[in-house]
């Protein structure tokens, strides 16, 4: 045991082997291998049933595509809820959500347990979100072909806030959209980052980053910070504190 809370994210999709390969590299790899998070892998089409196991059908009304049908879908999710000790929170990849940025995925990180559900195919029949009152969350404002690609990124963002996950407890805290980032707790984008050398092809590292004083890094750190959030994103300073 790591002394650290282990964090569950099950992922209900047709494709599960999308996934094989994104867990196991890099920080999900060590931190499924450490015991910080576990991401267990559902095929819907399991819950299906017939000779074909169909998991999707023609729209009432007609129409272009398929829609995924509720029954393999919701019977889905009541199984695997029932699969831990206390049901997770249930997210429902869809573009009609609300859009994730960093505060909704701090809300999602408070939870020790959530279900993804990723859609397909024209999208999910009506009554799978009136039975079962998802958080419905997108991406942002453009069409996938399936939720997986916006449940790994939700994957990714969340485990960086699962203690123990980054090596550096503080860095998450050091990043754009962090409330923590300055005293001032605006959400706002990371200052620039330099490293060696201290000159490439004419360009200099600032002065100030090279004279080891603190206090003057940290001063500099903030109002370029607040530069380049003022001309590349002066909506996140206009937003309320949250
Ligand atoms: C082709 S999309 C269906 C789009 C649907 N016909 C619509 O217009 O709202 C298929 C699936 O991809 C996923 N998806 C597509 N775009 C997404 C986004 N921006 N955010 C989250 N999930 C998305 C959802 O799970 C969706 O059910």
């Amino acid at each position: 045991m790591n002394g650290y809370n282990i964090m569950r994210l099950d992922v209900l999709t047709l494709f599960p082997e999308i996934f094989t390969g994104y867990l196991s590299q890099s920080l999900l790899k060590l931190a499924i291998g450490r015991s910080l998070v576990e991401v267990p892998l559902h095929n819907i089409r399991d819950w299906a049933i017939g000779k074909h196991r169909t998991v999707d059908d023609r729209p009432f009304g007609g129409g272009p595509g398929m829609v995924l049908k509720p029954e393999p879908v919701v019977e889905a999710v009541e199984a695997v809820q029932q699969m831990a000790t206390s049901p997770g929170h249930l997210v429902m990849l869809t573009p009609q959500g609300r859009r994730l940025d960093q505060t909704v995925v701090e809300q999602l990180a408070s939870h020790k347990r959530l279900l993804l559900l990723c859609g397909r195919y024209e999208g999910f029949d009506q009554r799978i979100s009136d039975l079962l009152e998802p958080d419905e969350i997108s991406i942002g404002d453009y069409i996938l072909n399936g939720g997986e690609v916006a449940a790994m990124a939700i994957i990714d963002a969340v485990i960086r806030l699962v203690p123990g996950v980054l090596g550096d407890q503080e860095s998450n805290q050091q990043d754009s959209f962090s409330p923590n980032l300055f005293a001032h707790q605006q959400r706002v984008l990371e200052h620039a980052q330099y490293t060696r050398p201290r000159e490439y092809r004419g360009q200099a590292v600032p002065e100030v980053l090279l004279n080891g004083d603190h206090g003057q890094v940290a001063r500099w750190r903030e109002q370029n910070s607040l530069e380049r959030t003022r001309d590349r994103r002066a909506d996140l300073l206009n937003r309320k504190k949250q």
